[in-house]
Formats: structure tokens, C-alpha cells, sequence
């Protein structure tokens, strides 16, 4: 059913040189359901493609990938000027386009010349030249994995605490296929709305206006067509000679308030865009080109190794012929920190990174009060060693371009700043002891773009609620961090298609959580682990576990304990984390832990791969 170690480097636009460690094409819902049941499906990491154009591989990827081949175009449903028309994922969006301007249906000519495939439309809300996919989509045709069923999305609007919200949360680039229906839905046609009209309705864009007024008539859909794709050829790589994703990053939207505090202090010449609200209640934001930023920041014709910014749009990046996603992913970063440090924006991608590598950064390893504790003399405490300088417990995991951070430690500033921290795409609380949730308010710096999403479980939503009662008034002072609280419960749920399974813990008698993500487990200030749980973390590459001291304590498990826990559950490595100072030096600890037990250190950095 798959093929194995596949060569995927052409199912992307890029052509970055992969292979896929499982690969399965199917063309039927059913043969999709098929996969579904397999081992290597259930058992690996799974990531369903489209046409590749906005994939950046940045190594091989060690688990499933899936491709649909669900072809067909049709009108289904028509009367004299509204035509529906029904497109399986798997279709080219271009044959899509073609198909409708030949036929006299307009709606979707300023989207010509898009790569990728028609299901990677609604994920992606693809846009270009003043339409967007979430104007033309009437409604999605999924696969939903843990039905194994069909279900059908429409594009409407739902209320949601008395306000409207789009059901497919379409926004600029952006939909619920990308966070939390990613990975649990999978596209299998989209439908859309259009007009039974050759004549080209959407004329708003600047450069499309300034067309149409060079014709002595209306365009029609096939001349906009044209325009769309002669302007894309003057602006864009040619896909078929050099790889790129188009543009690499995302056009920055932020609030006018951070804009003219933070980003025109430091250049009065920054091009903007006034984005139009819904009504006044909304905070005013501003659109910034990424384009100008990377050009003004003089990065135009920038290369590292194989990967340049393209010498003519600095919006994307290109593979000059032999690039490797390490050369992409580097020269991205850098683009990145140039930015930041000329225009005081954090660039987003709008490509999706593709890395199955799980990475681990112990922030801090130390118990509530830290070590050096304060006021303490003892040997350790007084210790030069950095091993032996712990800040308060919090990890930051990276996977699949994902940065997730486990607990927001009172030390947070100073941790971020040691490891140039520069993005949170979400948080993922283990409980509300303040050792844990004490840093939230340094989030401020990760707000400029967007809410900070926050995994927590219902008793700690209340608790942040009470303790940050300034961050959820409804209208906050400017500047103050801003949250999308997810209450979770123990069981799996997705972030961005990365799939984290909570583990129930108990803190003395607090439940609390820890975290699975693949191979990988993080759980702090444990007591006790009942048998259902331990056996959630069977068949781990590396857990990370407290040990608060040699001596019995209420609420946190000893060393002793510790190292029981990890020779029941036989992770291949073990980490110990969250010490007070009575452990003893670092080293001194180190060898008298088993061999596959070692003690965190404040900076530690694993691979998991
Ligand atoms: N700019 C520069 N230097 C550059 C490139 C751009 O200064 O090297 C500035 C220009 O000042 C220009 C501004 O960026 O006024 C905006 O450029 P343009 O209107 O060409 O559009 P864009 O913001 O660069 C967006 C989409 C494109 C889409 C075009 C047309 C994003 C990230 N990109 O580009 O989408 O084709 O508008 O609608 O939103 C894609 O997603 O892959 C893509 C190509």
C-alpha cells in the first residue's frame, strides 16, 4: 500500500531534495479510509500534501506521507447567473481555472496562475490579485479520521459569544485546516460559487484597475486571466525553471498601535496598509509589506548556499539548483533577524516547515525557588558552575516549524533572552503553580501578530483568569498581552497537525498535566502516576520527569522515585528536571544516576529524531 523511502523532492514546488520514509497516493475516499487502518498510518507521523507549493522539506520525513489523486471538475447546480462548481482535491488549480474561463464562468481569473492543487485552496485561504479563496468557496467535502466518515464544511457564518466568526475561519492566508482541523480532517473536493459571466468583475486591485482603464471595454475574464499570470511572471519565478513557495513570508498585520510605537519610531518611510474593520470595536491594524521590509532591510540577491532571496522580489526565496532545506532554513532566519533588528517585526512564514526532528530546550531545571536559592550559603548555591544555576522549570519544544512552550516560569524574560527566543506559537500549561504560569505576562513581545494560544485544563483557565484579570476585559489597556485560551482535558488533541497527548499526573493531590508529543514526554511536579497514564508513555525515545531532591517529598517525587517511574515506563533516555539545591553539584549527580539517567541543565538541547 506505501511506497517506502519515496523520493518526494517532485511533489514539490521548491524541489528541495527528500524522501519520505512512507508515501500512499490514493484516489477514492474509500482507498483513503483504507490507509487510515493501517499500522503505518497509526503508528508514525502523518502529513497529507497537496501540490507541494508551499512545503519546505528541511530533512528527509521519518513518517507518513499521504497525496490525493480524487480528480474531476463539474457544475452541479446551476441557474442563469450562479454556477457551482465541484472540484476534486487532487485537480490542479490552474486546469481548474482554465476549465472555468473556457467555459464562461467567472469569479476565480485573478487567482490564475496559482501552483499547487484545489484542496490546498480552502487550508491555505490562497489568494492573489484582490480575491481570495474564502470569496469563492461555498463548501469543503472532508474526510474526518477519527469517523473515518465524510463530512461536508460550509463557508458561513456561525455566532460565536455575539459575534459573527466564518465557520472555516478563513482570514488572510489562514483557516482552521491550518491549526486545529489540521491533521484531523482531510480535504476531498471543494465546492464553489461562481458567476455565469465572461465579463471580469473584480477590478479592485491597483494593477488590474489600471489594466481595464488601458481597454476601450469591460475585460473579460479571460483577458484578467492573462494579466493575472503576465504580472506573476513579471514578479514570481517561473515555476517551471527555478523552486520557490511563491512568497516565502507572510504580509505582517499588526496593530497601528504597536506599528507607530514600535516600527515608524525606527523608520518614518514604512509602507502600510490600513486594514478595514468589521466596526469600532476592533483594534485598527495595519498591513506591511514583507517585501519592502526585506528589501529596505537590503537583503535583495542574500544567498546561503543553494537558497538566494530572489534578486527581483524580495518576498520569496529560491532554490538556485542544488539548495537543501538546512540552506533554506538558515537563510529564512537570518532574513528574519535582519528585520527584527531594522524594523522591530518578527517576520511569519507563510511556508510550511516540514521537519519531523522533535527539539527540546530545558529553560530552566530548577524547583519553585530556583538555585541558587536566596539567602543560601550552601556549597551548591554557592557554586560558580552554570550546571549548577537553575531558573524555575519550563521547556520549549520544536517540531514541524511549531514552537510550543511548556509552562511560562517567572523566569521566562531572562530565559527567552538567552535563547534569542523570537516566536511562541503556543503554550502548553502543566498547572497554575506560579512557579509554572508566572512569566505570562513576558508573552507581550509574541502578541504584535496575533493572540498567543494557551493549552490549559479548566481549573487553570479560571485560575489565569482571576490572576490576570487585565488581559480578558473587553477593552484591555493597549499594549497588554493578548490570549486564545484552549481548555483541554486528558484527552489527544492537535496543534497545527501536531498531535499532543496529555498526560494525567497527580501533584500531591492536584491532577495535573504532562505532555506526549511523538517520542517524546515532558512531566513535572509528579507525585504520583496512575497505571492508565504510565501506560500512555510506553515506548518513548527520551522522557523528562521531576526529581525534586534525595529526600521524600509530599507533592514531588524524590530521585528514588524518579528513576522507579523511568524503569517501569524504559524510555531509552531519561531526564531529570525541577532540582532543588539539596541534589548536590551537577556532576556529582550525574554519575550517581543509571547510565540512561542523566540530570537536566539549565540550556540542555536535545534531538529526537
Ligand atoms: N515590495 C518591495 N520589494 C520587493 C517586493 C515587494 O518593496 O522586492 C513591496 C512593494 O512596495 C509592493 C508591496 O511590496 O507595493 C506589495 O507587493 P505586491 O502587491 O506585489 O504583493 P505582495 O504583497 O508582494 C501578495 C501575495 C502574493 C500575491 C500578490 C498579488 C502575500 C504574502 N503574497 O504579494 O501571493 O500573488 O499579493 O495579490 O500575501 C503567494 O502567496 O505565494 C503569493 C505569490
Amino acid at each position: 500500500m506505501f511506497e517506502l523511502n519515496k523520493d518526494i523532492t517532485r511533489f514539490t514546488t521548491f524541489g528541495l531534495p527528500a524522501k519520505a520514509a512512507y508515501f500512499a497516493e490514493y484516489s477514492s475516499p474509500e482507498e483513503l479510509k483504507a490507509l487510515t487502518l493501517t499500522p503505518e498510518f497509526s503508528e508514525n507521523q502523518v502529513l497529507h500534501i497537496g501540490g507541494g507549493s508551499n512545503l519546505v522539506f528541511i530533512h528527509d520525513f521519518n513518517g507518513v506521507i499521504l497525496h490525493s489523486a480524487i480528480r474531476g471538475i463539474e457544475e452541479y447546480s446551476k441557474n442563469e447567473e450562479e454556477v457551482f462548481v465541484m472540484a476534486g482535491a487532487g485537480e490542479k488549480w490552474t486546469d481548474l481555472v482554465d476549465w472555468c474561463v473556457e467555459r464562461g464562468i467567472g469569479g476565480i481569473e485573478n487567482m490564475a496562475g496559482i501552483p499547487g492543487e484545489v484542496g490546498a485552496a480552502p487550508v491555505q485561504n490562497v489568494g492573489a490579485y484582490g480575491v481570495e479563496a474564502k470569496d469563492v468557496i461555498h463548501s469543503v467535502v472532508c474526510f474526518d479520521i477519527l469517523t473515518r466518515e465524510k463530512i461536508t464544511f460550509f463557508n458561513d457564518y456561525h455566532k460565536v459569544k455575539n459575534k459573527s466568526e466564518n465557520r472555516l475561519g478563513f482570514s488572510y492566508r489562514d483557516s482552521r485546516f491550518k491549526h486545529e482541523w489540521k491533521g484531523r480532517y482531510y480535504v476531498l473536493q471543494v465546492s464553489f460559487r461562481l458567476r455565469r459571466s465572461s465579463l471580469a468583475h473584480n477590478l479592485e486591485y491597483k494593477a488590474l484597475k489600471k489594466f481595464a482603464e488601458t481597454l476601450d471595454h469591460q475585460p473579460s475574464i479571460k483577458e484578467v486571466a492573462e494579466e493575472v499570470v503576465r504580472l506573476r511572471d513579471s514578479k514570481l519565478p517561473d515555476p517551471s525553471k527555478t523552486g520557490s513557495v511563491g512568497s516565502f513570508f507572510k504580509n505582517p498585520i499588526v496593530s497601528r498601535y504597536y506599528f507607530e510605537q514600535a516600527m515608524l519610531a525606527l523608520d518614518p518611510d514604512i509602507e502600510y496598509y490600513p486594514e478595514t474593520r468589521l466596526n469600532e470595536n476592533e483594534p485598527e491594524m495595519v498591513k506591511v509589506p514583507a517585501g519592502w521590509l526585506i528589501e529596505h532591510a537590503g537583503l535583495k540577491g542574500m544567498r546561503i548556499g543553494g537558497a538566494q532571496v530572489d534578486p527581483k522580489n524580495a518576498l520569496v526565496i529560491i532554490n538556485t539548483g542544488n539548495a537543501t532545506g538546512k540552506d533554506v532554513e538558515t537563510l529564512a532566519r537570518s532574513v528574519v533577524d535582519h528585520v527584527r533588528e531594522r524594523f522591530a517585526i518578527a517576520l511569519e512564514r507563510e511556508a510550511n516547515y516540514v521537519d519531523s526532528d522533535i527539539k527540546v530546550t530545558i529553560l530552566g531545571s530548577g524547583t519553585s525557588k530556583g538555585v541558587p536559592e536566596v539567602g543560601c550559603l550552601c556549597r551548591v548555591c554557592r557554586s560558580r558552575s552554570n550546571f549548577d544555576h537553575r531558573l524555575r522549570a519550563s521547556a520549549l519544544v520544536r517540531t514541524m516549524g511549531l514552537d510550543l512552550l511548556i509552562d511560562v516560569s517567572p523566569d521566562f524574560r531572562q530565559q527567552a533572552l538567552r535563547e534569542d527566543l523570537y516566536r511562541v506559537d503556543a503554550v502548553l500549561l502543566t498547572h497554575s503553580h506560579y512557579d509554572h504560569v508566572g512569566g505570562i505576562d513576558d508573552l507581550r513581545p509574541f502578541c504584535a501578530h496575533r493572540n498567543v494560544p494557551i493549552y490549559l485544563k479548566h481549573d487553570v483557565n479560571d485560575d489565569l483568569h482571576r490572576r490576570l484579570d487585565y488581559c480578558f476585559r473587553a477593552h484591555p489597556y493597549p499594549g497588554v498581552p493578548t490570549f486564545d485560551m484552549h481548555e483541554i482535558d486528558s484527552r489527544p488533541f492537535f496543534i497545527d497537525g501536531v498531535e499532543i497527548i496529555p498526560i494525567k499526573v497527580m501533584h500531591g493531590s492536584l491532577p495535573i498535566l504532562g505532555y506526549r508529543i511523538g517520542k517524546f514526554a515532558y512531566i513535572t511536579d509528579a507525585k504520583t502516576i496512575d497505571e492508565d497514564e504510565l501506560e500512555k508513555l510506553e515506548g518513548l525515545d527520551v522522557l523528562i520527569i521531576n526529581a525534586l531532591r534525595f529526600r521524600p517529598h509530599f507533592s514531588h517525587l524524590s530521585i528514588e522515585e524518579a528513576v522507579s517511574i523511568i524503569k517501569r515506563i524504559k524510555p531509552k533516555e531519561a531526564y531529570l528536571t525541577h532540582f532543588n539545591h539539596e541534589v548536590g553539584l551537577h556532576d556529582e549527580l550525574s554519575e550517581q544516576l543509571p547510565p540512561n539517567i542523566h540530570p537536566c541543565y539549565d540550556g540542555l538541547k536535545l534531538t529526537i529524531k
